[in-house]
């Protein structure tokens, strides 16, 4: 291995560095270490002469004693300047006073502004940095071939599906393990996509419109004017703004036999609205369970015959059901497989299902006004699924209450994960679907799928687009891991990683 050494001076940042923490340049360098991008290197920052970082610990700062007064990064030992390229910007931000693990707020560093700095590691960078040679004589699929085998070996996630497909189907599918388009998986949230869906069929249908107050179908849901539940609306409960801010704990939910409407019931009568309808975003079960209700009322069809005529049949999805199949969990209940979810993505792409009109209607920032507009994670909120913009609370005052970028904005593209990190989404911009089928160890859970969708969703646009990548059009498209991403999945994983408990709500 040959060795680079690298010295940077860094000018014109705050004085005083007394208070900053390393906190995050130490646990990305541990992981930087620990997945071999780097090995047996020293990374040390000084300023006038005093050293104020070394990694490792042991490293000798004497070393470093030729400052000229500015602040100095010094890295020894490093394969390639791909080490620099992530840790600088984020060395620059901590002199700034900021704190770079943090993943939202006003001390933490957006990924964006990161990203544009040329701090973060694209799939053929990490490749390269893994030793497997990005180049191939066929350009394309082969390279994200060799991505899923590189992410398999890592043991980043082991079984799984990654599947790409036009209007016009399928247009690659590649599984590691056991995980194929076929394989039943619980999804948790990945629900949340399909059920709105399925609730929408009766939109589209004719049988109820979004603005449908909840009360003109459940009577014993509130008419009371001075009631705010009075004027919640189907479109409130599908955009999760309904004003319920939490999931009251309701016993008959769990009960396979119970009655879906009596249960129903019991929930509304049970749950404590903490906000006027249309206010307030927030990510629970409620919403769909009551607004299921609302379709079950209107259509008097039972639930499990509304998902066969709305959702199975349409799509021809004979693998999917959710549980308990009388009296299912609307938001988390889902049994799934990858070919079921690529029927329905390939006919929503196609609006050969439900139409344009109502999906174009459920595919908008419905989050936007109100606050928080989202997680400060995944994106905003349109109905039943994410307004994708990963990270966009990084970096806001605002956190999660912050708008979107004008860049996800004009993207519009429509995820619906779920906790056991199962990934599909739809980008209507340039025309396919894209999913991670998989789902992962419960008592070991990573949420890694997410950090593959990041990556591999730029090289995805030019590989159907029939051309390569350029590293900086993969940092355009925001499809580089950032240092806190790169520990976060080290941090993911055996021995470290933490089991998802029993009440799934994500
Ligand atoms: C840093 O160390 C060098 C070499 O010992 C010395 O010449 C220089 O004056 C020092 N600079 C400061 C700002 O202390
Ligand atoms: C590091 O950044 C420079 C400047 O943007 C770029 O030319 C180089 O390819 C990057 N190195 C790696 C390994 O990505
Ligand atoms: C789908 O197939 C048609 C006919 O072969 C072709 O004209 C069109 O470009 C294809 N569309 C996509 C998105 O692949
Ligand atoms: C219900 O909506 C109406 C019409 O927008 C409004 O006048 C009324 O104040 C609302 N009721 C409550 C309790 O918020
Ligand atoms: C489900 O439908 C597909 C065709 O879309 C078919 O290939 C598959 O065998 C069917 N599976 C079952 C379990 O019937």
């Amino acid at each position: 291995m040959a060795t680079l050494r690298l010295l940077l001076t860094v000018a014109g940042l705050v004085s005083a560095a007394s208070d900053v923490s390393w906190q995050s340049l130490q646990e990305g360098l541990t992981a930087w270490e620990a997945f071999g991008f780097d090995t047996s290197f020293s990374y040390s920052v000084t300023r006038d002469n005093r050293s104020l970082f070394q990694y490792p610990a042991s490293h000798d700062p004497t070393t470093l004693a030729w400052s000229d007064g500015a602040v100095q990064i010094f890295i020894a030992g490093a394969k390639s300047d791909l080490l620099r390229n992530v840790t600088v910007p984020v060395v620059m931000a901590i002199f700034k006073g900021k704190d770079p693990s943090l993943t939202t707020g006003e001390k933490s560093v957006s990924r964006d502004e990161l990203l544009e700095e040329g701090g973060g590691v694209t799939l053929p960078a990490l490749l390269a940095a893994r030793g497997v040679s990005p180049q191939h004589p066929q350009p394309g699929w082969p390279l994200i071939q060799r991505a899923l085998d590189l992410w398999a070996a890592m043991g980043w996630d082991k079984s799984f599906t990654f599947n790409v497909g036009t209007r016009n189907g399928t247009v690659f599918t590649y599984t590691k393990g056991t995980t194929d388009m076929n394989r039943r998986l619980p999804g948790a949230s990945l629900s949340k996509w399909p059920a709105t869906l399925t609730i929408a069929g009766l939109v589209a249908d004719g049988t109820m419109s979004f603005d449908d107050k909840a009360n003109k179908y459940l009577d014993w849901w509130s008419k009371d004017p001075s009631d705010p539940r009075s004027n919640i609306t189907l479109r409130h409960l599908l955009t999760f703004q309904s004003g319920y801010t939490s999931d009251p704990r309701v016993l008959c939910q769990y009960n396979p036999f119970a009655n879906f409407l009596k249960c129903a019931e019991t929930l509304y009568k049970s749950a404590k609205i903490s906000s006027p309808p249309g206010k307030t975003w927030s990510y629970i079960s409620i919403h769909l369970q009551l607004a299921a209700a609302m379709a079950v009322s209107a259509s008097g069809l039972a639930p499990d015959v509304i998902f066969q005529r709305y959702v199975y049949q349409p799509l021809g999805m004979n693998g999917t059901s959710w549980f308990p199949k009388k009296n299912p969990m609307m938001a988390a209940g889902i049994v799934t497989t990858g070919a079921d979810f690529e029927k329905m993505l390939n006919k929503m792409l196609s609006y050969e299902f439900l139409g344009q009109k109502v999906l174009s209607e459920m595919e908008e920032d419905w989050s936007a006004p109100v606050s928080p507009c989202g997680d400060g994670w995944f994106g905003h909120y349109g109905m039943g699924h994410w307004f994708d913009c990963m990270g966009y609370g990084s970096g806001q005052a605002k956190g999660s209450s912050a708008q979107l970028s004008q860049w996800c904005a004009d993207e519009k593209i429509q995820a619906g994960p779920g906790a056991f990190g199962f990934f599909p989404l739809i980008d209507r911009k340039r025309g396919y679907y894209m999913q991670i089928v998989l789902k992962e160890d419960s008592k070991c859970r990573s949420e890694i799928p997410e950090y593959l969708r990041i990556l591999a969703k730029p090289l995805v646009d030019a590989i159907l687009e029939k051309r390569s990548a350029t590293e900086r059009e993969l940092f355009e498209g925001r499809g580089a891991l950032i240092l806190r991403e790169v520990y976060d999945i080290y941090k993911s994983l055996p021995p470290r990683c933490w089991p998802l408990g029993e009440q799934i709500q994500i």
